[in-house]
C-alpha cells in the first residue's frame, strides 16, 4: 500500500480535482505484476492503467489501491466493473470514497464474490487529506509555505541576504508552484519582494492562479506580478469601496486582465478570508500554496483555514531586534490549531525541510 502512495503522488499537479491514486497488482505469489496511477484529470483511472499494463495476467491477482474503486460512469468507465470483468480475486483499498456519486464501490466488489478489503495505514490519510477535506468542507488544501532562519525569523533585516534558504529548497518550492491551482500572498509580500510567484526552472504540470490579499490597492503598477499577467491570471482581494475610491485604478488593472473581488469585513475590521477559499473551491481550485508573511498567515491561522505547514529552515542566525516570525495577530490561545503532526523530514541541501499537518483546520 505504501508503494501504491508513492505512485499516486506521480499525479499530484494533473490529476487534481480528481484525487491521486495509485494501483499495484500482485500475482498469487505476491510479485508484482503491474502498476498504474492517476496521472491526469479526464485521463484513465490508476486501476484502469493497472489493469491494461496486466491484461491477461489480472486474474486472479490482489489489487492493492489507494482509494475505494469508483462505481459511477464519469469521464471513464467504473473501475469497479473492469477488476469483476478482469476476474481479480481480492482488492485490498485504502481509503473509502467519500465522494457519493462514486462511492460503493467496494460493496459491489463484493458482490461479484471478489475479497475485498480496507487498509487505511497513515501514508494513505496523507495522501487523501486534500482530497477528502474538498469533499467535505468545499474548500481548497491550503499549504503555506515559509522559510525561517535558525532563530526562527522570515526576514532577515536590513542589509541581509535576500534568500534565507538554499538553491535546492527553492527548487522544491518551484516545482510545488508549478503543481497547485494557486498562490497566494498579501501585500506586505508584494511590497517588499516584488515575487512573481510563478513555476521557473521546473516542468510545470500547470500554472497557478496568483491571488493577492491587497484590501486597500496598494500594488504597484509596475511589479512582476503584472507583467507576466498573460502567463498565469492575477486575482487581487479588495475592501469593497475600493472599487469606487480608486476606479481609475481598477480600470487600468482590469484593462490587463487582472481579476478584482471585493470581499466583507469582519467584526474585527478585516477581511474574513474563508469566503474566498470557498469560491476558490468552487470554481474548481484544489491546492493553495501560501508564500506570504505574517499577516496573511496570521488570518488563516485565525480562521482554522491551515491544513499543512512547509517549513525550511536555513542556518542563517539572525540575533536580536532584527526579522519577523512566520505568524502575526494569532488570536492566542482560541485559535491555536489543537494538534500539529510532522509527518516528513528532509535534509536539502544545506536545510532542514519538515512538513507539519494541522490535524483540525
Ligand atoms: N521567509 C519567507 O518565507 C517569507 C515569505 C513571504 C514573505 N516574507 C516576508 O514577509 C514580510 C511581509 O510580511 P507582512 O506580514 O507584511 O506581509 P503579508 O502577510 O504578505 O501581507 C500583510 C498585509 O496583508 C494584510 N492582511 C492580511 N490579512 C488580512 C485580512 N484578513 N484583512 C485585511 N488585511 C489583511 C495586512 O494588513 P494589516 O497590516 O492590517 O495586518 C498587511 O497589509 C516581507 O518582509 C517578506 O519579505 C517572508
Amino acid at each position: 500500500m505504501r508503494a501504491a502512495v508513492r505512485l499516486a503522488a506521480r499525479g499530484h499537479g494533473g490529476a487534481e480535482p480528481n484525487p491521486l491514486v495509485g494501483c499495484i497488482l500482485t500475482n498469487p505469489t505476491g510479485a508484482v505484476i503491474a502498476r498504474g496511477w492517476h496521472d491526469r484529470c479526464g485521463g484513465p483511472h490508476a486501476e484502469a492503467v493497472a489493469l491494461a499494463v496486466a491484461g491477461e495476467r489480472a486474474k486472479q491477482s490482489t489489487v492493492y489501491c489507494t482509494l475505494e474503486p469508483c462505481a459511477h460512469h464519469g469521464r471513464t468507465p467504473p473501475c469497479a466493473d473492469a477488476l469483476i470483468a478482469a476476474q481479480v480475486s481480492r482488492v485490498v483499498y485504502g481509503s473509502s470514497d467519500p465522494n457519493v456519486i462514486a462511492s460503493a464501490g467496494a460493496a459491489r466488489l463484493a458482490a461479484a464474490g471478489i475479497v475485498v478489503e480496507q487498509l487505511e495505514c497513515d501514508e494513505v490519510r496523507v495522501l487523501n487529506g486534500p482530497f477528502i477535506h474538498r469533499i467535505r468542507t468545499g474548500l481548497p488544501w491550503i499549504t503555506t509555505k515559509w522559510a525561517i532562519t535558525l532563530d526562527g525569523r522570515i526576514t532577515t533585516g536590513d542589509g541581509g541576504p535576500r534568500w534565507i534558504t538554499g538553491e535546492s529548497s527553492r527548487k522544491l518550492v518551484h516545482r510545488e508552484r508549478g503543481r497547485v491551482d494557486v498562490m497566494l500572498t498579501g501585500i506586505g509580500t508584494l511590497l517588499a519582494d516584488d515575487p512573481d510567484l510563478r513555476p521557473r526552472g521546473v516542468r510545470a504540470r500547470r500554472m497557478p492562479r496568483r491571488v493577492v490579499i491587497d484590501k486597500q490597492l496598494q500594488m504597484s503598477e509596475s511589479c512582476r506580478l503584472l507583467k507576466t499577467v498573460n502567463d498565469s491570471p492575477v486575482e487581487l482581494i479588495v475592501f469593497p469601496e475600493v472599487i469606487e475610491q480608486q476606479s481609475e485604478k481598477i480600470s487600468r488593472l482590469r484593462a490587463l486582465g487582472v481579476r478584482i473581488e471585493p470581499l466583507e469585513r469582519g467584526d474585527d475590521g478585516m477581511l474574513i478570508l474563508r469566503p474566498l477559499l470557498l469560491r476558490l473551491g468552487r470554481e474548481g481550485m484544489s491546492n493553495v500554496l501560501v508564500e506570504s508573511g505574517g499577516g496573511v498567515n496570521g488570518e488563516l491561522f485565525n480562521e482554522r483555514l491551515v491544513n499543512e505547514v512547509w517549513v525550511f529552515q536555513a542556518g542563517i542566525v539572525v540575533g536580536d531586534g532584527r526579522g519577523v516570525g512566520p505568524i502575526r495577530g494569532l488570536a492566542m490561545p482560541a485559535a491555536l490549531p489543537p494538534s500539529t503532526r510532522c509527518v516528513a523530514i528532509d535534509r536539502v541541501g544545506d536545510d532542514l525541510v519538515s512538513r507539519w499537518l494541522v490535524e483540525r483546520a
